[in-house]
C-alpha cells in the first residue's frame, strides 16, 4: 500500500469515519475476482472484441447478431458469477453506516447480490432486455439462451438494457450519481481505469465539492496523481479486508 503517510490503510479508515457519508464508485476491477474479465488491460474483453465493432449503439443497430456474439459471452460470464469479498465488504460497510451508496459502472448485478441496498447502475444492467423498436421489455432469463439471439414478439433483435458507446447514461442514474458525488464526505473509487466518460468525471465532481478521494486499484490510473488523496494499491478484496479490520479496531 502506498501514497499517503506511513499507514495509508489507517489514514483511509480515519477519513471514512471522520468525514462520514462515504460513497463508492466501482468499475470492472471489483468483479475480476468473481471471474468476470475487465475491459482493458491483460485478458480484457476489449482485447478480444474491438469495442468499436462490438460495443457501440451504431454497431448494434447495424449488425445486432454480430454484437450478440460479444453480449452472449458477457451474459454467460455474468450469469455464472458470484459476489466476492470486495462486493460483500461494501455491503457490510453500508450495514455499518460507513458507506451510504454504491455507484457502479458494472452491469453484473453483483453489488445487489452481495446485499448492497443503494446501488446506482450507471451503465444499466444485463438482466433486462428491451426492444429498441417497440420498447417492450423482458428479463434476460426469459428470452436469452446460449448461442441464440433473443427476439422481441415484434420480431426485432433485443438489446440488453446496458449503456453501449454512443448510448446516453440513464438520466436518473446520472442525476443520482452526481448528487451523491456532490454531497459525499469521501469517494472510494474501486477498480476503474477512469478512462470512460462521463463516469470518469464523478471523482472530479466529488473532489471539487470538497470530498476526499480514496482509490483502490493495483495499478495507477489517470486519477492517481491528480484527484486521488490516498491510493491503496492492491486488489479490491484484500484492501477492503484490511480496511474492515482497521475499522473494526476502531481506526
Ligand atoms: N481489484 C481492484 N482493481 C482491479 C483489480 C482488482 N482485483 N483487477 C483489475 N483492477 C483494475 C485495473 O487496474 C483497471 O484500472 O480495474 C480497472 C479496470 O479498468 P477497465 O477494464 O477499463 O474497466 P472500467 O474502468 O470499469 O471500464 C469503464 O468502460 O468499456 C466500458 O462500459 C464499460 O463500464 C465499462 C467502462
Amino acid at each position: 500500500m502506498r501514497v499517503g503517510g506511513s499507514d495509508p490503510i489507517r489514514e483511509a479508515a480515519r477519513l471514512l469515519v471522520d468525514r462520514r457519508n462515504a460513497v463508492a464508485l466501482t468499475g470492472a476491477g471489483i468483479s475480476v475476482e468473481s471471474g468476470i474479465p475487465s475491459f482493458r488491460g491483460a485478458q480484457g474483453m476489449w482485447g478480444k472484441y474491438d469495442p468499436m465493432e462490438y460495443a457501440t449503439l451504431h454497431a448494434f443497430m447495424k449488425s445486432p447478431r454480430k454484437v450478440w456474439e460479444m453480449l452472449s459471452e458477457m451474459v454467460s460470464v455474468c450469469g455464472g458469477a458470484a459476489p466476492n469479498a470486495a462486493h460483500k465488504g461494501l455491503a457490510a460497510l453500508e450495514e455499518m453506516g460507513v458507506v451510504r451508496a454504491v455507484i457502479t459502472q458494472n452491469v453484473d448485478g453483483l453489488h445487489q447480490a452481495a446485499g448492497s441496498r443503494r446501488v446506482i447502475e450507471y451503465h444499466g444492467n444485463m438482466e433486462e432486455l428491451l426492444c429498441v423498436y417497440c420498447w417492450k421489455r423482458y428479463t434476460t432469463r426469459e428470452r436469452w439462451a446460449p448461442g441464440a439471439v433473443p427476439l422481441c414478439d415484434c420480431g426485432e433483435v433485443l438489446k440488453p438494457n446496458v449503456v453501449l458507446f454512443g448510448d446516453p447514461i440513464p438520466w436518473l442514474a446520472q442525476e443520482q450519481a452526481e448528487e451523491e458525488a456532490r454531497s459525499c464526505g469521501t469517494l472510494v473509487v474501486i477498480g476503474t481505469s477512469a478512462q470512460v466518460s462521463p463516469a470518469c468525471d464523478i471523482p472530479r465532481i466529488a473532489k471539487e465539492s470538497g470530498a476526499a478521494v480514496v482509490e483502490i486499484n493495483p495499478e495507477e490510473t489517470s486519477l492517481s496523481r491528480n484527484v486521488t488523496d490516498i491510493h491503496l494499491q492492491g486488489s479490491a478484496s484484500e484492501v477492503l479486508r484490511l480496511l474492515m479490520e482497521e475499522l473494526s479496531r476502531g481506526g
